[in-house]
């Protein structure tokens, strides 16, 4: 019996807990900048990413610094715990009518390089941020249609629609320089998107939009990436191809990838270097591979008689000569 009471207890701290979040109108998803089908994962790696960009020490200059700070920690309490997350879920589809004017969201693309996308980084992007002031004077605002009647006369109403107005103090936009912290993280995929929660065009009316960084990597001279994959191409000597060789490329953090090749290595041939890949945006312990692929150059001097005999008697290969098509890969 009282294990019992002990868990409706439970439940109605949860319920008061929902509901006041639902009153005070917060989307905890959008204050996480998250789907509302995010994995726990999803969640909790927004979360720690947004502590980092919101915390209060880093937007000394942001007078609501502390209060985006303890809504983010209140939408991941709620979010982070499956049956909290049931119940919110629930309470908030009621609410979601409330017609909030939004201000729109700007997408900007943001440049980053192959190094950066193998190291990770933290990139700082100043932006003037128009921010609404009060100014003097009043203004019209929630306007809303509303229907009136009148007494024409004895028994005698008329129904009218009009647009009825609040008064509210006018509002001058100012533009504010904001410096916005992105990090850069380690795997990070074309496309990729990074929410900055309220920090898009404002409204006037209502709360603002989103403002979004887009990742876009830049292509690179000596890598290309598929996936998680490294693609590199090298050129070698036909002597290297046929005695074998050693080398060294240089990574993308400067580290060597040390490459030995005793046997004869054929134009196209290729080397697979595993773990040497980009690491896994979702686990950067996970790496993709290198692959190298060799192509050939051949000496750019003709050989004179002699010489071509030394390599007849060196190679002894016989005549092979065999025609076949090609492109069907016979
Ligand atoms: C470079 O490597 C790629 C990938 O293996 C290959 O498709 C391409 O043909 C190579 N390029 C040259 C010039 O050999």
């Amino acid at each position: 019996m009282a294990s019992r009471g002990m868990n409706l207890c439970n439940v109605c701290l949860l319920l008061l807990y929902v509901i006041a979040a639902v009153l005070a109108g917060r989307d905890f998803y959008k204050i996480l900048g998250v789907s509302k089908s995010a994995s726990i994962r999803d969640i909790k790696k927004a979360y720690r990413k947004l502590a980092l960009q919101l915390h209060p020490d880093r937007n000394q200059d942001d007078p609501q610094a502390q209060d985006k700070f303890a809504d983010l920690g209140a939408a991941y309490e709620v979010l982070s715990d499956e049956e909290k997350r049931k119940q919110y879920d629930v309470f908030f589809c009621f609410q979601q009518d409330r017609n909030i004017p939004r201000g729109n969201d700007i997408i900007l693309d943001l440049e980053v390089t192959l190094e950066e996308v193998y190291s990770g980084n933290f990139v700082e992007v100043v932006r003037n941020k128009p921010i609404a002031k009060e100014a003097p004077g009043k203004r019209k605002c929630n306007c809303r249609q509303e229907m009136r009647t009148t007494q024409l006369g004895p028994g005698r109403f008329q129904m009218t629609q009009e647009v009825v107005c609040d008064e509210c103090p006018n509002i001058k936009l100012v533009n504010e320089e904001r410096t916005l912290e992105v990090e850069i993280e380690q795997g990070v995929r074309d496309e990729m998107e990074y929410p900055f929660i309220g920090e898009g065009e404002p409204h006037i009316d209502g709360e603002p939009g989103d403002l979004r960084f887009r990742i876009k990597v830049l292509k690179h001279p000596v890598f290309e990436r598929r996936g998680d994959d490294l693609y590199t191409n090298v050129t070698i000597s036909l002597v290297e191809a046929l005695v074998g060789f050693e080398m060294e490329i240089t990574h993308l953090d400067g580290h060597k990838v040390h490459i030995v090749r005793d046997k004869i290595t054929k134009p196209g041939a290729r080397l697979w270097k595993k773990g040497e890949g980009l690491p896994n945006f979702d686990n950067v312990n996970i790496r993709g591979s290198l692959i190298i692929t060799f192509d050939v150059d051949f000496p750019q001097t003709q050989l004179d008689e002699q010489q071509k005999n030394g390599i007849r008697s060196l190679l002894k290969q016989g005549s092979v000569q065999k025609v076949y098509n090609g492109l069907q890969g016979y």
